[in-house]
Formats: structure tokens, C-alpha cells, sequence
């Protein structure tokens, strides 16, 4: 998570930029510090994406009790003719496009002489997994034209490149992970930036049943709770903060009234965070929790909502065979 240094870089038809900085670390910061000084504390998700936070995601999607990626992918692998979408001269602009191995799945059923007039924009907050995916994207597609923007997709929408003739791509539930205000806010603000005809593909997690839900969450080997406590290590690193990781234990369990799987760090024993290079302190208490991650569960009723926050149409709802997962298909029509 780059916010100091600006970056801009091109390599073969690869061009990435950096637009962190302009958010600056002083903001990180404070983000950071009212978020811990808080009752309960909190920490934002969107802190979970450093290298290995990133390598810890992608390992989760390949766990059996995680479903969501494996359902998704293969609602995926068969939708570009279902799409009714004129592919040439098409940008696509993905937000929080982790390892771009979902949009490799629609690419692969465009026809080449179609996929050289695309443009990819691969919308992320961690550059060193936009420059992963983007290199790796050209092996296969060469005659793809890429542009990587690293970005915070809360407070930076506005900043995506306004193309004509776009597809925005918001894959894997990551809308889920933001608060619902933040997500009416998202939701108009996209809805905004889209001109008639434009299309936007959303992935959702569906509420399921509760005992599914928290063992996707809770796997046998840990991986999603060494995920959880790596947040630390980020914020060690961003912030000069000295927690440690194992001090902490991994909770998460489904919050029927919110309609949401919730992620918690819970401290083994009472400790003393310094920071501001030990000017500064927090005290926590053996017990005592710090909450990282909502992850929202959707209904139909929430899809009809968020089209109408965004003033789009839902032209098409895909699904599974158990209706687990959907990707909605909105429409700017006006
Ligand atoms: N779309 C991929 C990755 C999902 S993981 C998939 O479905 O598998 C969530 C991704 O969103 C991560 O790559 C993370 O770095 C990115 N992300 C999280 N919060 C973000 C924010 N506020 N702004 C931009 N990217 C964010
Ligand atoms: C990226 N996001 C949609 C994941 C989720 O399921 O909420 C992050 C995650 N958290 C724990 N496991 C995976």
C-alpha cells in the first residue's frame, strides 16, 4: 500500500499509476488512530492488502469452505454471450481486481480480433498486485491494452478515467465489505460517473445458510485467521504501530441482525500499543476486541435497492444451481 511515493510506470502495453499519494499518509494515519482509540476499535478491511495480505487472500479462494470464488468463477465461464454486449472498443474497468483471474474468464471468450480494440483497467489499492496481474494478463493477451490505477475505490471513484463506452466489473463481493452507508455513497457515485448504455457487472454473496457462511470463514487450516491477524503486521508497517499478531485470536461469526459475517481480532491479555514513536498509547484489554472486516450478505430485495441508488436498471440476475452467489447485470439506460 503505496502512500508516499508516486508512481507511474509503462512497460509494453502495461501503463500503471499511483493515486494513493494524493489521499497521503497523514490521512492513513488518523484513519488508523480514531479507529483504535474507538469503542469498539476498528480497523478498515481495505488494510488487509499488503503482499502477503494479498498471497493470504488468494490462498483463502482455494479452500473448500470458502465457495464464493469457485461459484462466482463458474457463473463466470460461460456469461459473454448472455451479456448481449458489443465488445469492440470496449473499456472494462475493474474495482479491486485482486489477481484479475475473473475477468481472464470473460476475456477468454472474446474474439481475438475484438480483444485488441479493449482497453483493462485493473482498479486496485495494492500496486504490487495490479503489476502481478497486469504482467501476467499480457502473457495470455497480448494484443490487450492495460491500464493499472491504484486507488482507494472509497474515497478516489472520482478519479477512474471517464471512458465512453465501459464496463465496470465488481467482482467477488467486495461490495460486501464496505458499510452500508458507504455502499448507497458508492452506489450513487458510481451510478453517476456511468453514461447511457454502460453496463456494470456485481458480484454478491446471498445469505445462506448461517452454519455455510461461518465455516467460509473459519477454515480448518487457519488460513482466513492468519489473513485476519496479518492486518496487524500492515498496520505495523504503515503506521510504526508494535502489535503482535499472535497475541491475538480470530473470531468470526454471522450477525443475523445485520445480515453480515463479521471478522474480530480478540486480544489474549492486556496490552500497550505505542505509537507516534512511543509519544502516544493504547491500552487493551485481555478480551478486548478489535472489529476488521463486515462482509455483507445480499437478498434480492438489496439488488432491486442498490440499481435504484445508482439509477440503473438490473437487466439480467446470474446465478448458481443453490443460488449462493449472483452476478447482477445493470443497465444505465438514461
Ligand atoms: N476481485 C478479486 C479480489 C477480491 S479481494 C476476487 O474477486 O477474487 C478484494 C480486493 O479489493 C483486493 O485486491 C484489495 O486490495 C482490493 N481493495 C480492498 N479495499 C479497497 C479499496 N478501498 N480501494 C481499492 N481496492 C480495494
Ligand atoms: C474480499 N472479500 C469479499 C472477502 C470476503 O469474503 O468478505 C474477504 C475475506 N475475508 C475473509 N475471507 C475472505
Amino acid at each position: 500500500m503505496n502512500y508516499i511515493k508516486e508512481v507511474s510506470i509503462i512497460k509494453g502495453k502495461v501503463k500503471l499509476i499511483n493515486y494513493l499519494p494524493d489521499i497521503g499518509i497523514n490521512k492513513v494515519r488518523e484513519e488508523i488512530f480514531t479507529g483504535l482509540k474507538a469503542f469498539p476499535k476498528h480497523i478498515s478491511p481495505k488494510f488487509f492488502y499488503d503482499e502477503s495480505g494479498s498471497e493470504l487472500f488468494e490462498a483463502i479462494t482455494k479452500l473448500d469452505e470458502y465457495y464464493l470464488t469457485r461459484t462466482e468463477k463458474k457463473i463466470l465461464l460461460t456469461i459473454a454471450k448472455d451479456l448481449n454486449l458489443d465488445f469492440s472498443e470496449l473499456n472494462i474497468i475493474e474495482l479491486g481486481s485482486g489477481d484479475s483471474s475473473k475477468i481472464r474468464l470473460l476475456l477468454r471468450q472474446i474474439p481475438e480480433n475484438k480483444l485488441s480494440t479493449i482497453k483493462y483497467y485493473p482498479v486496485d489499492i495494492s500496486q504490487s498486485t495490479i503489476e502481478r496481474a497486469a504482467y501476467k494478463l499480457t502473457d495470455e493477451f497480448p494484443m490487450l491494452k492495460i491500464e493499472g490505477i491504484v486507488a482507494d475505490f472509497i474515497y478516489q471513484l472520482n478519479l477512474i478515467p471517464k471512458t465512453e463506452k465501459s464496463l465496470f466489473c465488481f467482482f467477488g463481493s467486495t461490495l460486501g465489505n464496505l458499510n452500508m452507508a458507504e455502499i448507497e455513497q458508492f452506489m450513487k457515485l458510481l451510478g453517476k460517473r456511468m453514461q447511457e448504455g454502460d453496463s456494470f457487472l456485481l458480484g454478491l454473496d446471498m445469505i445462506k445458510d448461517t452454519s455455510v457462511l461461518e465455516k467460509a470463514y473459519n477454515d480448518a487450516r487457519q488460513i482466513t485467521a492468519d489473513f485476519n491477524k496479518n492486518i496487524l503486521n500492515v498496520i505495523n508497517n504503515l503506521v510504526n504501530t508494535n502489535f503482535e499478531p499472535t497475541d491475538f485470536e480470530h473470531l468470526a461469526f454471522y450477525n443475523e441482525g445485520e445480515k453480515r459475517i463479521e471478522m474480530h481480532l480478540k486480544a489474549r491479555k492486556d496490552m500497550v500499543i505505542t505509537f507516534n514513536s512511543g509519544a502516544d498509547k493504547i491500552h487493551i484489554k485481555k478480551g478486548e476486541t478489535i472489529h476488521t472486516e463486515n462482509s455483507h450478505k445480499f437478498n434480492k430485495d438489496n439488488i432491486k435497492t442498490m440499481g435504484f441508488w445508482a439509477g440503473l436498471d438490473t437487466e439480467k440476475i446470474f446465478t448458481d444451481n443453490k443460488q449462493w452467489f449472483s452476478l447482477v447485470h445493470y443497465k444505465k439506460n438514461r
